[in-house]
């Protein structure tokens, strides 16, 4: 990237990012397609660090879709194990760290044990004020909306939700997401360029960078990278580029 790109927006607040290309990562090297998996958790600790320290305020990492359960039994229930060791080898820290954990996903499909996991990382790190950490597992955006739709309907059906007053605000606080600020920034690796059931509705007006590091390659230079070509883009939202150049000179 040359020197003289005119950065416009401040750092993202909000990243989401498909961590995208273990399985191929690890058949390049002829190994089995978990060590990838492994491997990509490393990559994972590395952005979360990166995040941490820049101070964004949230990070959403796409661990499992709703569609990999149609994957080898063995891939998914290692990919299974791992979720849980993660969260049990990394909690305190990230605790220590001010992070604050969540997983959206219907957790429901999980094991027991899983659940426990989850439920208990996301209490203990309820009140931290630092990064806010989602990892999205069992995930899709037409889930996440259903699962809305449904909120939504059942509170209509009670008297408590006037269908007509209803605003895209107060869908926004039906969604997983609720808790977290406004997608800025969402980034795909491994080469493919579809967004494979991820955030839908949040990603309305997020900025879009496709690449294609596989993920276990990704690290803290490549998320810069991603940064520095979201601050030069420019957000127009609708307006024209002479008004968004005219309150910026304000
Ligand atoms: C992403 O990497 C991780 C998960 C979907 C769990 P993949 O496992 O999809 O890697 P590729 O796309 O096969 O290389
Ligand atoms: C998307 O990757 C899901 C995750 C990274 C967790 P996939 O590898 O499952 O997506 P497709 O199948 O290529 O669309
Ligand atoms: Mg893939």
């Amino acid at each position: 990237m040359s020197n003289d790109v005119e950065l416009i927006n401040s750092n993202p607040q909000h990243i989401a990012i498909i961590m995208d290309g273990n399985g191929r990562w690890a058949q390049k090297r002829h190994l089995p397609r978990i060590i990838g998996h492994n491997e990509g958790v490393k990559s994972a600790h590395k952005m979360i660090q990166y995040c941490t320290e820049k101070k964004i305020l949230a990070l959403t990492l796409f661990a499992f879709s709703s569609e990999n359960w149609r994957r080898p039994k063995e891939e998914v229930s290692m990919i299974m194990s791992l979720f849980i060791s993660t969260l049990e080898k990394e909690l305190e820290k990230w605790h220590q760290q001010g992070i604050r954990f969540l997983c959206i996903g219907d957790k429901t499909a999980f094991s027991e044990k899983l659940q426990q996991v989850i439920a208990h990382s996301e209490k203990k790190t309820q009140y931290n004020q630092g990064l806010t950490l989602t990892i999205a597992a069992n995930y899709g955006g037409r889930w996440d909306m259903k699962q809305a739709f449904q909120a939504m309907s059942k509170q209509i059906l009670t008297g408590e939700l006037n269908p007509d007053s209803l605003t895209e605000t107060d869908i926004d606080k039906y969604l997983t997401t609720a808790k977290l600020p406004t997608l800025d920034l969402f980034i795909r690796t491994g080469g493919e360029q579809r967004v494979s059931n991820f955030l839908l509705w949040q990603l309305a007006y997020a900025e879009l960078y496709f690449t294609s590091v596989l993920w276990p390659d990704f690290n803290q230079a490549k998320l810069e990278e991603a940064i520095i070509c979201f601050r030069g883009r420019q957000r127009r939202f609708g307006h024209t580029e002479a008004q968004i150049l005219n309150n910026q000179s304000q």
